[in-house]
């Protein structure tokens, strides 16, 4: 992580080894900018031409200087052109500030003190600014070197950041916000990049208690044994071939307020999804370890939360096992019975994200009748092909809830689509030796759209939006702020975003 300070003298006066400007695409040579020539480079202007550097987005110029007490190198970044949509404009910004990063890194700096660009372009206040120039400073800054034995093999960004602006009391509260929500990503991240004998069922669930515990959320958990005496036929059933015990763990959030609208998040655990005995072939397996990633937003959101303390109730539900073959491991013919009494065929093993996702949903409409429930899961290869890494699937047939979620998604980055979520989809999943089969028929292929349907069989009536995290979850290409073959903590981000705006 880097460390942030704010300053509100004036960049000139900044004692920091790199200055940091961004500039719009066909910026013309202001002020501002002139002086800074002055000080530091004065051919600027003719090398800007000459590298042609002209504010484009993914644009950047370095610039080494001499003869400067502190200042060694000056970094233009562009923003590219404003656009008419605010959070279009917004996601430039940010790519811009992972492009900073990354470029400070390249040239190990020490301090890189960085104006903030006008709030105007944006349409959003100082504090909303500075808290997302930290926030994707952070992310960008996020790195997996756990098993390195060679450190020097990865340069992690670990400078200084100086956040210049005038209006000091809004920059430290951005700040702080920032943090919050930037440590509770990474670490998600951390969790999904760890190997999958590190961050076990019962690592993950022992991850969650430690944060309950320290930021006082209130935490229960059953073990395999108790799954399976609740009745939880589907937690049970995946985890049957695997060693380690299954987990389901349940944070509650209490903001106070009984009143107050409780909402659920649900994500899928599946610390490796090896397919089970229908099993995967190998390079689809070898990424699987990311297979809990919803789980690990939904923990990590909690951890954001607890801190930040929005104005309404939120439950973490979280089942956590493996899906591996065995001798004792569900078959492909098996019927299992879930927590709320339906019944599924399993044609398919690897099919099993759903079927732990169905107790954790019943288990949370039982007992927690929550306003909306929310569940976030990498559920099916149909979705990441269908939308790709940029926007997470949505599903619902609540039209205010789903306008809630995709609205975060468009502040917070974390992007979303909707997927058509009509009835006419519902009969794909229909079973001759059980209420419901826990893959689609091939008539209706639709995979990541079948499986919503599977899970909608767990809700009620309670509002609900089902997210297909699939695609988003890891290896991300493009984005300056996110690495290669690396996690993205996707989910976080949007859920601090939705439950701070709920009202
Ligand atoms: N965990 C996978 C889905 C997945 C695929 C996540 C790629 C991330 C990247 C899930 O459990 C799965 O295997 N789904 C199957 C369902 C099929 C058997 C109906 C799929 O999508 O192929
Ligand atoms: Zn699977
Ligand atoms: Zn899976």
């Amino acid at each position: 992580m880097l460390t942030i300070t704010t300053s509100k003298k004036a960049m000139l006066e900044q004692s920091a080894d790199c200055l940091a400007f961004f500039v719009e695409k066909d910026f013309s040579f202001s002020k501002e900018l002139q002086s800074v020539a002055h000080a530091f480079f004065p051919d600027l202007k003719s090398l800007m031409e000459e590298r042609e550097f002209t504010g484009d987005a993914k644009s950047v110029l370095v610039v080494p200087v001499s003869g400067n007490k502190h200042v060694k190198s000056l970094i233009f970044v562009g923003m590219g052109k404003k656009d008419a949509d605010k959070y279009k404009t917004l996601e430039f910004y940010r790519r811009a500030v992972g492009t900073l990063v990354r470029s400070a890194d390249r040239i190990h700096v020490k301090q890189v003190a960085v104006e903030l660009p006008g709030v105007k372009r944006f349409g959003i206040d100082a504090q909303e600014l500075t808290k997302e120039t930290v926030l994707t400073a952070q992310l960008a800054a996020y790195y997996f070197d756990d098993f390195h034995t060679d450190k020097k093999q990865h340069h992690p960004a670990c400078f200084e950041l100086i956040v210049v602006g005038d209006d000091t009391k809004a920059l430290n509260a951005g700040v702080k916000e920032a943090e919050i929500i930037a440590q509770a990503t990474n670490m998600a991240r951390h969790w999904i990049d760890s190997p999958p004998s590190v961050v076990t069922p019962p690592h993950l669930a022992d991850e969650a208690k430690k944060i309950a515990k320290k930021y006082d959320l209130t935490f229960t958990i059953f073990n395999e044994k108790q799954i399976v005496e609740m009745g939880m036929g589907g937690l049970a059933g995946v985890s049957r071939g695997s060693d380690r015990d299954c987990q389901f763990v349940i944070m509650e959030y209490d903001c106070g307020k009984k009143t107050a609208p409780t909402i659920a998040l649900v994500g899928k655990g599946i610390t490796f999804d090896s397919g089970g005995l229908s099993i995967k072939p190998a390079q689809n397996m070898e990424t699987m370890k990311e297979d809990m990633s919803g789980a690990a937003a939904v923990i990590a959101t909690m951890q954001a939360i607890a801190q930040l303390k929005p104005k309404v109730n939120v439950v973490a539900l979280t089942p956590i096992s493996e899906n591996l073959p065995s001798g004792k491991a569900t078959m492909p013919g098996d019927i299992l019975r879930f927590y709320n009494g339906k019944t599924a065929e399993v044609k398919n093993t690897d099919a099993e994200g759903r079927l732990i996702l169905a107790d954790a949903l019943s288990y949370a409409v039982k007992h927690y009748k929550p306003d909306a429930i929310i569940d976030i899961a990498t559920l099916t290869g149909s979705c990441a092909h269908a939308l790709g890494p940029f926007y997470t699937g949505l599903m619902s047939q609540h039209p205010d809830l789903a306008k809630r979620v995709e609205q975060a998604g468009e502040r917070s980055g974390d992007r979303i689509w909707p997927l058509p979520f009509s009835d006419d989809y519902k009969p794909a999943i229909k079973s001759t030796v059980a209420d419901i089969c826990n893959i689609g028929s091939s008539t209706y292929r639709a995979g990541a759209i079948t499986a919503g349907f599977f899970l909608q069989n767990f809700v009620d009536d309670v509002p609900w939006v089902h997210l297909d995290i699939a695609g988003t979850a890891s290896d991300v290409p493009d984005l300056p702020y996110y690495r290669p073959a690396s996690a993205t903590g996707v989910g976080v981000r949007l859920f601090v975003d939705l439950l701070m705006n709920w009202k």
